[in-house]
C-alpha cells in the first residue's frame, strides 16, 4: 500500500504533537513542512524526518506531490491557508476552530467543492475510540432520552499579550480555542438548540477570557458548558438521560475513559481504551480512509456538523458583541 504524503503548515505546539502521531502511523509519509521562515521549517523537518522544508506556505502549496496538508496555524490564518491549499488542488485537514465564522467556512467549502478536494476540520475528539464508544451507548438508547449535558473546558493560563490565545488578530479567546469541544459534543448528541443563553468576560483585546453557554432545547433538554483561561476546572463531561447517564473522564475531549451508569447510579459498563500513539493518530487514520476511498468529506467529522457548531459560536459572539478585526 502506498503511503500518504503529508505536509504540515506551521511549526508551533500542535504541529509538533501531530508530527509525532504521523511518525507513529505506518502508512503516513512525513513529506513536507512549511514555516514563515526557512530556518524553522528546516529545524522541524530535521526533528521529525520530513523530506522537504519550505520557507513559505506559498512554496509548499506549489508542490503537487503532496497528498494532504495539515494546517496548524492560529485560527485567524486558517481561511487564507486553507484557500491557498485548496486553490492549488491540495486536500486539507485544518485545525479547529476551522475558520473565524461560518461565512468563511461556507467559502472554504465552496472552494473545496469547486477544486474537488477533501476537506476536514481536525476535530480529533470525534475520531477517538472513547468518543465513539460513548456515541454507541447513546445511540443504543440505553440511557434513554438525553435531557442534560454538562461539559467544561477551562484551563488557567497566565495572561500573555503575545500568545495567540489572547490576541484578537489571531482569532484568540476561549470560545474558539476551548468551547468548540463542549459545543461539538453537545451538538453531536442534541443537534441545534432552540435557544442560547450565554455571557462572557471580554478581556483587554476584545476577546473572551471566559464564557458560559447554556443551550436550551424544546424537548426539555439543557446543555451547560464553561470555558476559559481564568480558572481551572476538571474538564470532564456528563451526559444524562431518562434511564441513566454517561461520564467522560477528565479532559473529556481526549479522555481514554468513560463509564455508563443506570438511573440508580450503578455502573453498568466502563470503557478504557489506551491510545496507540498520542491520540491524534485516529484523525490521521480517518483522513487516510477518506483519501483511499476517494471521498471529499469525512463521515466522522461531517461538514454540516462543523458548520452548525460555527454558527452557534457566531451567535454566542453576536450576543456578547465580540468581533474579530478580520470581520
Ligand atoms: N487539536 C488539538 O488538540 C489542538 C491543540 C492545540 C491547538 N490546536 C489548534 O492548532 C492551531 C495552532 O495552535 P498552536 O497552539 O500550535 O499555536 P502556536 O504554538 O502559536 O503555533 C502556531 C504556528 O502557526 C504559525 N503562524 C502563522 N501565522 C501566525 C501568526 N500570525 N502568529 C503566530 N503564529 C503563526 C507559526 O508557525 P511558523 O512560524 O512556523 O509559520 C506558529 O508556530 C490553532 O488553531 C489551535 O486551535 C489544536
Amino acid at each position: 500500500m502506498d503511503k500518504i504524503k503529508w505536509a504540515v503548515i506551521g511549526t508551533g505546539k500542535i504541529a509538533h504533537t501531530f508530527a509525532e502521531a504521523l511518525r507513529g502511523t505506518d502508512d503516513a509519509q512525513l513529506y513536507a513542512v512549511a514555516s514563515r521562515t526557512k530556518e524553522r521549517a528546516q529545524s522541524f523537518a530535521d526533528e521529525f524526518g520530513f523530506e522537504k522544508a519550505y520557507g513559505s506556505y506559498e512554496e509548499l502549496a506549489e508542490d503537487s506531490s503532496i497528498d494532504v496538508v495539515y494546517i496548524a496555524t492560529p485560527m485567524a490564518a486558517h481561511y487564507d491557508n486553507a484557500m491557498l491549499c485548496i486553490k492549488h488542488g491540495l486536500n486539507v485537514l485544518c485545525e479547529k476552530t476551522v475558520t473565524l465564522n461560518s461565512g468563511q467556512f461556507r467559502e472554504v467549502l465552496d472552494a473545496a467543492r469547486e477544486h474537488d478536494v477533501f476537506f476536514m476540520e481536525a476535530m480529533w475528539m470525534k475520531c477517538r475510540p472513547t468518543y465513539l464508544k460513548v456515541m454507541d451507548w447513546i445511540n443504543s438508547g440505553i440511557i434513554g432520552d438525553i435531557k442534560y449535558i454538562k461539559a467544561d473546558f477551562s484551563n488557567f493560563i497566565p495572561y500573555s499579550p503575545e500568545d495567540r490565545l489572547f490576541r484578537s488578530d489571531c482569532g484568540g479567546g476561549a470560545l474558539l480555542d476551548l468551547a468548540v469541544y463542549p459545543l461539538t459534543l453537545t451538538h453531536a448528541i442534541l443537534g441545534m438548540p432552540d435557544e442560547i443563553i450565554t455571557d462572557a468576560h471580554i478581556g483587554a483585546d476584545g476577546i473572551d477570557l471566559s464564557n458560559h453557554i447554556t443551550l436550551r432545547y424544546n424537548s426539555g433538554a439543557f446543555a451547560s458548558m464553561d470555558s476559559g483561561f481564568e480558572i481551572q476546572l476538571r474538564n470532564n463531561a456528563i451526559i444524562s438521560g431518562t434511564n441513566g447517564f454517561i461520564t467522560m473522564g477528565n479532559w473529556f475531549h481526549c479522555t481514554c475513559e468513560a463509564a455508563l451508569f443506570d438511573r440508580q447510579c450503578r455502573q453498568l459498563e466502563e470503557s478504557n481504551i489506551p491510545v496507540r500513539v498520542n491520540g491524534y493518530e485516529y484523525e490521521i487514520d480517518e483522513v487516510h480512509r477518506c483519501l483511499r476511498a476517494g471521498v471529499k468529506e469525512s463521515s466522522m467529522v461531517p461538514h454540516a456538523g462543523t458548520a452548525e457548531v460555527l454558527s452557534l459560536m457566531d451567535k454566542c459572539r453576536a450576543i456578547w458583541g465580540m468581533r474579530f478585526p478580520q470581520e
